[in-house]
């Protein structure tokens, strides 16, 4: 039985058919996505790189399915206009059923859809929540969910045989009805091939500007996470910065009043 094809799915094929290239933002609190949204991002993403840049953890293993309903419902409170996409967090995902139902209590909290990572290791979690009608983005290459598994944050697709196999998986998402797929931190030229290979949209974090779209976690553009900066993202401002020259202005402020 062929299923039919998800709204988002419809509308990001149709965008990149155009040859339209779309710019993604991460947002996990009210004022972020609705200042993000006001600024016209295509699509917000709920990452869960909430676990590093907001809750302080080490990576986004320890992230739960908690933490993203909390702020997936904040997000989808501020946004009015582009696609909601919320993570599903480390093992919340780890057969078809669970994927499934955790899909679901996302949508309820307000996702558009929801993005999970890998590729056709999990393609009966993705075609559960397809076949249900739930909005998927694809996520491969460099998955931060794996990384205790991967021994840390690796490259990926330098070998050809690691190429064909990225390849594959960005087909078998696309088969199975995703909107578009992340890749993250994809050798370039392998992440143009995939690009040119798929009808979706694919969506690029460190993998180069061949990509459709590109990715950036918001902490990193606007310099709000100051003890870690990835090569590939730069900053357009320097929020914390601000922050400390606001809160030091005050504190001198208050303890000259004394
Ligand atoms: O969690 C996240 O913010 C992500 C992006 C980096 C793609 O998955």
């Amino acid at each position: 039985m062929r299923q039919t094809v998800h709204s988002l799915t419809r509308q990001l094929i149709e965008r990149k058919a155009r040859g339209e290239k779309l710019a993604v933002l991460t947002a996990y609190d009210y004022p972020t996505a609705r200042l993000l949204d006001e600024a016209g991002v295509d699509m917000v993403l709920v990452g869960d790189s909430l676990g590093m840049v907001v809750l302080g953890l080490p990576d986004t293993t320890g992230v739960d399915m908690n933490a993203m309903l909390h702020h997936a419902a904040a997000v989808r409170r501020a946004v009015k206009r582009a696609p909601v996409v919320v993570d599903l967090p480390a093992h919340s995902y780890d057969d078809p059923e669970q994927a499934l139902q955790n899909a679901e209590r996302l949508v309820r909290a307000g996702a558009d859809a929801v993005k999970l990572e890998g590729g056709l290791a999990v393609i009966e979690q993705v075609r559960a929540i397809t076949r249900a009608g739930i909005g998927y983005i694809g996520h491969i290459g460099m998955l931060p969910q794996s990384v205790k598994l991967d021994g840390g944050y690796k490259k990926k697709g330098k070998l050809e045989e690691d190429a064909l196999r990225l390849l594959e998986d960005a087909h078998a998402l696309e088969d199975a009805g995703a909107a578009a797929i992340v890749l993250e931190s994809i050798v370039s030229e392998v992440a143009l091939r995939i690009t040119q290979s798929v009808k979706i949209p694919t969506i690029g974090i460190g993998s180069g500007d061949g990509c459709d779209a590109q990715v950036l976690v918001t902490h990193d553009l606007i310099g709000a996470f100051p003890w870690f900066k990835p090569p590939f993202a730069r900053s357009r401002a320097n929020v914390a910065q601000e922050i400390t020259r606001a809160a030091k202005e005050f504190l001198a402020e208050v303890k000259r009043e004394r």
